[in-house]
């Protein structure tokens, strides 16, 4: 196993390029999100593999839902298969399962397996991996301000807000790597990034494995992360 000095606490993972993956192999857009599924499973493997504690992934996006009712099926379709089964993987591999975003459009049975879940699994602290499923970065910040007025705050600090957002439970990413060679944020968690290392391989996100991981571990540790400050 490759020794890597300094492993990120979180990594968050923008998975992007299935629908390339699959329309080069003439397959339909879902099935690249089938092998999408494949990936974020080696992907856990290799987290716990390799020390890191946080795992979030950018599954559904709040702009996700202008995308074909065949497609939003498909993807409602896989995330039942590996959530709503009584063997998840979550629950055989120890690994808390979390979620960030607003959940109330998603089917019934969707939420309510997702919920049992995260409830069975709350215990474990080897791996979290997070969905944020119908999520967006500035919807987030946006619902958290909204609670604070409500809580009758007239002015709020950068404490207040970080234990608004719906990521409350989890660290800020240190790392946020992009698949697919896109150079872009796409609303993800816009305040909780303030300070993460980007990354954006080429790699399809269908095609990521441990190796590309190792390499990105790689990356990371060489990076100098000064927040703004001098050494
Ligand atoms: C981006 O690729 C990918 C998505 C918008 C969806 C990702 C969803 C999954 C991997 C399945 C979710 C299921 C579970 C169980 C979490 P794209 O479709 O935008 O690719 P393209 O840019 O090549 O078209």
């Amino acid at each position: 196993m490759t020794k890597i000095l300094k492993v990120p606490q979180h990594i968050a993972f923008i998975m992007d390029g299935n629908g390339r993956w699959a329309t080069r192999r003439g397959l339909p857009r879902n099935a690249g999100h089938k092998a999408g599924v494949k990936a974020i499973e080696k992907t856990i493997d290799a987290c716990i593999k390799y020390g890191v504690k946080y795992a979030t992934f950018f599954a559904f996006s709040t702009e996700n839902w202008k995308r074909s009712k065949e497609e939003i099926d498909g993807i409602f379709k896989l995330l039942r298969e590996y959530i709503a089964k009584e063997d998840n993987l979550f629950v055989k591999k120890h690994v808390r399962l979390n979620s960030i975003g607003v959940l109330d459009p998603f089917p019934e049975d969707l939420k309510q397996s997702l919920e049992k879940t995260k409830k069975d699994t709350q215990n474990y602290d080897k791996l979290t991996v997070t969905f944020a499923l119908n999520y967006g970065g500035r919807d987030d910040i946006i619902r958290a301000v909204n609670t604070l007025i409500k809580e009758g705050k007239k002015e709020i600090t950068d404490k207040e807000l970080l234990a608004t957002l719906d990521t409350k439970s989890i660290p800020e990413p240190d790392f946020v790597l992009r698949t697919s060679g896109e150079n872009r944020i796409s609303n993800f968690m816009l305040f909780q990034m303030a300070y993460s290392e980007l990354y954006f391989p080429k790699v399809l996100w269908p095609d990521f494995d441990e190796k590309h991981l190792v390499k990105a571990l790689k990356v990371y540790a060489k990076r100098d992360r000064r927040y703004g400050g001098i050494k």
